[in-house]
């Protein structure tokens, strides 16, 4: 069976365009492949995080990845950190990455420039990354398309590393949606909507209460014309709409188009609006059974010993093939 791999930074609450991009799609995938899902906690930390707020982070995303749907019996779901080979094969990888590599990833030149004063970890986090998916021997890794260059990095790490050493890693594919790969702020739709936007009023969290989601949505900037078109080049806030719907739909582009095609804007925000609230609704129930009971506990502990087996006999092999041994 061909194995998947995810994960998601435990940095406030996930939005909308995390759960269309990765969550969403582990969903589907978790019928299919062989799946891994954790908790990409150490890379939380790149970015100062108040110790408090990211431990409640953890559990929380644990509880909305149930919530979304995410079956503990098909996946092994772990919290990074609790798996410490991650940041020991990183070593490993970084010691075979090189510094013009990493300088050209577009996250870390974007982030670099928002926190001036950033952590080198900040600039290796690729590497970890790499560690993520290397150690599994996974096929795909199920990203939006932001993460796609951060996917290529490991593979060329990959690939280098297979050449100096021997045959240690599968080489991995990034898996990504035909549509919803990227998800726009709904204020300025050229820019991915993020957890970082400074305006709330462009991003939605799944754990935001649902008037305040339909007011975002009915308030989302859309474009001159009247035309309901998927046209992200020229009608970026009405593609972003359409991309949602159908992302959520399941109908095809020319589908929604079909359907919206003698409709006014405000129509399509609405139908978009009563389909996103639909499905927060129901996620955000099931996280409220979750969130107080044991059952996140016993998943991790299970999920944690099938994933430090197979990272530590994948640490094994690459110090021996680096003669990191006695
Ligand atoms: P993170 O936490 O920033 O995002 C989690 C996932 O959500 C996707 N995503 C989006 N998709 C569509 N539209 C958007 N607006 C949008 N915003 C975010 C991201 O592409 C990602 O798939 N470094 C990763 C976490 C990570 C990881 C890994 C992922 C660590 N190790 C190994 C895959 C494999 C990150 O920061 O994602």
């Amino acid at each position: 069976m061909k194995k998947v791999l995810t994960g998601l930074q435990p940095t406030g609450v996930i939005t909308l365009g995390n759960y269309i991009g990765a969550i969403k799609q582990m969903v589907k995938y978790q019928d299919i492949y062989d799946s891994y899902l954790f908790v990409a906690d150490l890379h939380s930390i790149t970015i100062p995080q108040d110790p408090k707020e990211l431990a409640s982070n953890i559990k929380s995303l644990l509880a909305l990845y149930l919530a979304c749907g995410i079956d503990p019996k098909k996946n092994k779901i772990f919290i990074q950190s609790e798996n410490l080979y991650h940041a020991n094969i990183s070593w490993l990888l970084e010691c075979n990455t090189y510094f013009g590599e990493l300088s050209r990833m577009t996250q870390f030149k974007d982030k670099s420039q928002k926190n001036k004063n950033f952590t080198s970890g900040l600039f290796t986090y690729p590497v970890l990354m790499a560690a993520d998916i290397l150690t599994y021997d996974v096929d795909y890794v199920a990203v939006g398309l932001d993460q796609k260059q951060h996917v290529e990095l490991a593979r060329d790490i990959a690939i280098r590393f297979n050449k100096k050493f021997g045959d240690v890693f599968k080489i991995p594919e990034p898996l990504m949606a035909q549509e919803g790969t990227k998800i726009m702020d709904l204020v300025d739709p050229t820019k991915k909507m993020s957890k970082s936007s400074t305006n709330p009023k462009g991003v939605i969290r799944l754990l935001d209460d649902v008037d305040s989601i339909r007011k975002k949505i009915m308030g989302a900037t859309t474009d001159s014309g009247m035309e309901i078109k998927y046209d992200p080049e020229n009608k970026p806030g009405v593609s972003n709409l359409i991309n949602i719907y159908v992302s959520l739909s399941g109908k095809t582009i020319k589908e929604v188009e079909e359907m919206f095609k003698d409709k006014k804007y405000g129509e399509l925000k609405k139908e978009v609006a009563d389909l996103v609230v639909n499905e927060v609704l129901d996620i955000q129930k099931k996280y409220n059974e979750i969130i107080n009971s044991d059952e996140i506990n016993k998943i991790l502990d299970d999920g944690i010993k099938y994933t430090c087996e197979i990272a530590k006999k994948k640490f094994e092999l690459m110090k021996n093939k680096m003669g990191l041994h006695r």
